[in-house]
């Protein structure tokens, strides 16, 4: 089948379910998104809320005996939760890469960083071992490492958290996958760090043409970075929309609770920085509503009882919250002070 508009990546009506000793779990739920070649996509939501579950998911990297997936995921338009283990293996790693927060979890504290990458090259790849050397140099120095032929020599433990992020990018980027998906590659690091981490990811995206999902609880990254942005709450998708729509326009109380809390907002808008009341709540006890509500300063009775739909504007934004439309009116008035301020 031939389809239109075919993306990169397409994952529909997505339900991850751990069966656990303390009951199942609904880790994520209805979860639909896309991600096109060359764009880099955010998925955020404070912890807990399952993006990294989703992009496992994806992944298929969960313990199958005690995990339920269900849904399609369209790669290339070829639907991986039913492929075969095999077919999986080889589109891991060589196909769709996956970086973490932290990097040393990843990597294996007894071989030489020159040894992991040619691995990870080698994996997928018959070639001689010291053109992989050679390659697992050039992979290094495409990261902006500095004397990479040294850093290929070391151990793990001998380099900086910036730089054994950068080996992991390195090692992602062995088989130039047509994905990559980081999973809070840059909140262990510091600022200025972050930034040149960020500017590779972007960098990368561009030459080498790969779709990008970003996983972080920062707002303020994804402004840096992506085109669009996915809000996720409580196993949900509850937002959805370009970086301008969102920045400008938060339709979900959550998301604008997300922004409020980011300091630059503050600084732009006059408003109090504001943390978001509450928690998430706990996926084996979640509301019969609306799962916001308990948090929600537009919470009415109607949000207590059921559970809003995702509703698609015309504008593409897709927002899940029974009252965005008060939002909407409040985000145009906004706009008018804006405006009128602007005239002076
Ligand atoms: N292997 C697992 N077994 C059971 N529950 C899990 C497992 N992995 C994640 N979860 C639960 O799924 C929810 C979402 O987790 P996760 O996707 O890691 O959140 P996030 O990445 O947004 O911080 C959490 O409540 C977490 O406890
Ligand atoms: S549906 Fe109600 S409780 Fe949920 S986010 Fe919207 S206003 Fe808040
Ligand atoms: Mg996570």
């Amino acid at each position: 089948m031939v389809l239109e508009h075919e993306h990169l990546l397409e994952v529909r009506a997505l339900h991850t379910t751990f069966y656990t000793e303390k009951g199942r779990v609904k880790a994520v739920e209805d979860v639909s998104f896309y991600v096109d070649r060359g764009e880099m996509v955010g998925l955020v939501g404070e912890s807990g809320c399952g993006k990294s579950v989703t992009c496992e998911s994806i992944m298929q990297l969960h313990n199958r005996r005690i995990t339920e997936i269900k849904g399609e995921i369209f790669f290339e338009s070829q639907d991986l939760l039913k492929l075969k283990k095999q077919q999986m293996r080889n589109i891991r790693g060589r196909s769709i890469s996956m970086i973490f927060q932290d990097p040393m979890s990843s990597l294996n504290p007894v071989y030489t960083i020159g040894d992991q990458i040619v691995e990870a090259i080698k994996t997928h790849r018959k070639i001689e071992k010291n053109e992989a050397m050679r390659q697992a140099v050039e992979l290094l120095s495409m990261t902006e490492i500095s004397s990479p032929e040294e850093v290929a020599k070391k151990y793990p433990h001998q380099l900086s958290g910036g730089m054994r992020q950068r080996v992991l990018i390195a090692i992602a980027l062995a088989c130039q996958p047509r994905l990559l998906i980081a999973d809070e590659p840059t909140t262990a690091l510091d600022v200025t760090i972050q930034s040149q981490i960020l500017d590779l990811l972007v960098q990368f995206k561009k030459t080498l043409d790969m779709g990008i999902i970003l996983i972080t609880h920062d707002l303020g990254v994804v402004a840096e970075v992506c085109s669009r942005v996915i809000v996720m709450y409580a196993g949900e998708i509850v937002e959805e929309g370009t970086v301008e729509s969102i920045f400008t326009k938060p339709l979900h109380p959550y998301t604008r609770g997300l922004l409020l809390a980011m300091p630059q907002i503050q600084g732009d808008r006059n408003c109090k920085l504001k943390v978001i009341k509450g928690v998430v709540p706990s996926l084996f006890n979640l509301p019969r509503g609306c799962r916001f509500a308990p948090r929600c300063d537009y919470s009415t009775q109607i949000c207590a009882e059921k559970h809003p739909e995702l509703t698609a504007l015309d504008s593409g934004q897709m927002v899940r919250c029974w009252h965005y439309q008060k939002l909407l009116k409040e985000a145009r008035i906004n706009d008018s002070i804006c405006d009128a301020s602007a005239r002076g």
